[in-house]
Order: structure tokens, then sequence, then C-alpha cells
């Protein structure tokens, strides 16, 4: 026993040094072809947080939700500049970062700073815009606060990720400073006075004044280098041809102001006319978009998570000689660990880390981690049915000849279905509920139509309430089906 623990460490301590030593080779920095490559694929995809007027926004344009403001306006030159299409894709300003470094997007243009921090894992173009920073508050407070310090004893908000949020943690004094990710959220929260103010960038600033008669900006008076309060193009570390190119594109713009004269003035006007019809009948179609997404990831997830579910139970129950007692190991080791960690941090490995390897759409990679996900739970449940089914079916099943192959299929797991039928029924409206979690990677559902519908019309609590009726809608329906069926076994 002695020699097996003393072989054991000796290994662990020739892993540790081999590690050490040939852990970070050094990088050879591959030839950068990055301009070459986005020409040839002919699409520049763009990420950006679209609550964040009048730099992104999402609008109503020609009857459909879209993103729009200056960045876009700024996205589509660099496109045209590089003779290639631009994609949009949208996503919560503190996943843009991973996203870019992980290939889901080709660059950020996000009203983002070119902060030191950030330039340690991207690089930026010139800057295009310089802002500076205000905080926006409930204007029956106007009198109540002047700038950052009067909000001492209060609650000041910004949204996760941003260098505002930052600024107001290191600069702020018996403040309690609240990160949300989405700052559509920040705003709702003001309105409910769950916030005293929201720090963000002026042009954003003005623009929640513009559309809300009950908010006023007030100054910041944050400490801000030059670089907090500009906003720069990000692309990937060692994107060198591509952000040489981009570059002339960003001189052209500060050179003509094309942000002043063009970029401003024509968000601006979408800014007005979101405001015209905020009623939430007029977004139907978005609310029925997140119904289909809902139910599309639902049952897939439900399809998938099953049949996991089964393999993982019967492998858990698999007995006998050492590949049966791995399979068992392993199965046992798959559920305790799907178990034990948060499915949010289930979906954003899924997109992100996988994302390393094969480039897997929001969609396919959300129905990928909640159907990893509910297999755990389902094999849980399924297991159970199986150890409920009396163990004389099996040997009277076995007395007729039957394999355990057949004993299995034909006797103990109708059986077993047909006891764990409510349990299945509870996952699949669990999953109904538990889909809107995707919202964070950007796909549609309802969850990410609501933030839509919340940026869209400035109002904060109704397609809140619209997306709580909606899914109870779903859900008690599913259950009553769910108990039909129920009622149908209960009598075959
Ligand atoms: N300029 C700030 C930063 O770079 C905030 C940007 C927020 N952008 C957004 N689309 N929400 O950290």
């Amino acid at each position: 026993m002695k020699k097996k623990i003393g072989l054991l460490l000796a290994m662990l301590a020739a892993l540790v040094m081999m590690v050490g030593v040939f852990g970070n080779p050094t990088q050879v920095q591959a030839a950068d072809n990055s301009l070459a490559k986005i020409q040839k694929k002919g699409v520049l995809v763009m990420g950006t947080s679209p609550d964040y007027p009048p730099y992104e926004f999402q609008a109503t344009v020609k009857g459909k939700s879209a993103v729009v403001g200056m960045d876009v306006k700024i996205g589509e030159k660099v496109a045209k500049d590089l003779g290639v299409k631009l994609k949009i894709k949208s996503m919560s300003f503190d996943s843009l970062l991973v996203a870019l470094q992980t290939g889901k997007i080709d660059m950020i243009i996000s009203g983002m700073n070119p902060t030191p921090a950030r330039r340690k894992n991207v690089d930026f173009t010139h800057t295009y815009y310089k802002g500076g920073y205000e905080i926006v508050i409930n204007k029956t407070d106007k009198g109540k606060y002047k700038n950052k310090d009067s909000f001492s004893g209060g609650t000041l908000g910004a949204q996760t990720g941003t260098t505002q949020y930052n600024a107001a943690k290191k600069q702020t004094k018996n403040t309690k400073v609240k990160g949300m990710t989405s700052q559509s959220d920040l705003i709702l929260a003001l309105q409910s006075h769950k916030l005293d103010g929201v720090a963000m960038e002026k042009p954003s600033a003005e623009a929640y004044v513009s559309n809300n008669k009950q908010l006023a900006a007030i100054p910041s008076d944050f400490s801000m280098s030059s670089s907090a309060t500009s906003s720069a193009i990000a692309f990937r570390k060692g994107s060198t041809s591509l952000v040489n190119k981009v570059n002339k594109t960003v001189d052209q713009i500060k050179k003509e102001n094309l942000v002043k004269k063009e970029y401003l003035p024509a968000a601006g006007k979408y800014l007005k006319t979101n405001t015209v019809n905020t009623s939430m009948g007029h977004y139907w179609k978005a609310f029925l978009t997140g119904i289909e997404y809902t139910l599309i990831i639902t049952v897939c997830s439900v399809f998938f998570g099953f049949i996991i579910g089964v393999l993982l139970a019967l492998a858990r129950l698999a007995k006998g000689n050492f590949l049966k007692s791995l399979l068992r190991w392993i199965a046992t080791a798959y559920v305790e660990f799907i178990r034990g960690t948060p499915m949010m941090v289930q979906v954003m490995f899924v997109y992100f880390g996988l994302g390393l390897f094969v480039n897997l759409p929001a969609l396919t990679s959300g129905i990928i981690a909640i159907s990893l996900n509910s297999g755990a739970y389902v094999a849980e449940y399924i297991r159970g049915g199986i150890n409920s089914v009396d163990i004389g079916q099996t040997e009277a099943a076995r007395s007729l000849g039957m394999s355990n192959g057949e004993t299995m299929r034909f006797v103990v797991l109708p059986q077993a279905l047909k006891n764990i039928w409510p349990s299945l029924g509870n996952e699949f409206i669990t999953l109904i509920k538990d889909s809107s979690i995707v919202s964070i990677i950007g796909v549609t559902e309802l969850i990410y139509q609501s933030n839509i519908v919340r940026s869209d019309t400035y109002r904060g609590v109704a397609p809140i309430v619209v997306i709580m009726v909606l899914y109870f809608v779903l859900t008690f329906t599913a259950s009553r089906i769910l108990n039909y069926f129920e009622r149908k076994m209960q009598h075959a």
C-alpha cells in the first residue's frame, strides 16, 4: 500500500513540474491574417448590448424590432469599407469581452471605453466619440442630489462590467453600489425607488431623460482618465491588420464629424418614434416570437434530456464487471456535478467554452446546456421509478425466458414511467420557466423579448406583467395536458 501511495505522489510531483516547466510555452504570435479572414468570410459579426441609447438600443423599424443607434451606423460603415456584410449579435455588456475572445463575435461596438485593463486582453481602434458621465435620478429628487457625493447613505446603480460601475465603487463613500446586467433594469429599479441614481454616459443619460419626464440627470463628477470617457471599437488581441484597416474608417468618421452630423440625429429620430405607440398590444409579435422560442427550447430539452436521463439511469444501475462499475461511477459523477453547478454557468460554458472548439449558435448551445442539465434530474426520477417496480416483476419476466434487456424494456421501464409520470411532468413545467436562462446569451425567448419591449417603450413594469401572464398560460396549459395523459395511463 505504501509503495502505491509513494508512486502516486511521485507521479503527481512529476505532473506539477511538467505543467510548471512546459505549462506556458512561449506564445509564438501566429501570423496576423485577421483582415484577410474577415474579408474571406464576407461577414463581420458585431457584438453589442442594445440598452444604451443613443449608442445602441432596440427600436421598431418597419414593424420589426431592430438594433439601432450611432454604434450601429459606425458598424455599418466599418463593414461597408471592409467590403463585407454586417451581422449584429446582442448580448449583455458583461458578456461581450468573453464573446470576442471565444470567437462568438468579431468586434465590439458598444460604447466601450479602451481602458488599460481591457487593452491587456483586446485591441482597440482609435476612439470615435468622447462622452463623459452623468447620474440619472428621479425628477422628484432634483434638489436632493448634486453629484456622486450626494449619494452617501444611499444606493447608486450602474451596469455590471462597465467603467461607471468601477468608478462608482471606487469614488463614492458610504454608498451602496448596485450592479445590474441590463441598463433597462437599472432604470426600472430607479423608477420603483430601489435605487437613488443610475450612473451612465452623458448621451445615454440625456436619451433616457428625454424619453421619460419623471427622470432628470445631474453631473457625476467622477474623476475619469481620457480612455475612460472615450469610446472605441474592440477586436481580438493580435488583430493588427484588421485594426489598422478599421482605424482608417474611424479616422474618417472623426474627420468628417459624422457622429454629431449624422449618426446622433438618426438615433434621435428612433428615440422619438419609439415612444409613439408603447401599448403592450403593439408588441404582440415580439411576445409571440418569445413564446415560440420558449417552446422550441423546452420541447427539445425535454426530448434530449429524457434520452440522456434513461441512459444515465441504466448506467447508474449497472452492476457486475469493471466496465459496468466504471460506467456507474461516471454516471454518478455526472449527475452529482450537474446538480451541483448552476444552470446559468452551464449555459455560458457550453456557449463560450465549447465555442473555443466549435462555433455553436446561441439557440443550439442553450438547448444542449438545458438538455444536459435536465438529463441529470430525469435520471434520478427514472432510477427511482425503476427501483419502485417490484422485484417480482423482473423475476417473473426472467422465468419466462426474457433477457435482462427485454425485461427492462418490456416490463420494468413501462411500469417505472407510469410511476414517475408526475415527476416528468414537473420537469417539463420547470423547463418552460428555466428556458429563460438562455436570454443571457442572446436567445430571443420570452425574457429576452420583454427586455426588448422595455428598452423600446421605456416602460418597466408592463412587459414584466405580460410575460408573467404568458408563462402562467404556458405552464397551466402544459399541466392540464400532462394530467390528462396521467389519468389515461392510470386507467390503461
Ligand atoms: N462606456 C462604459 C464602458 O465601456 C459603458 C458602456 C455600456 N454600453 C452598453 N451598451 N450598455 O464600460
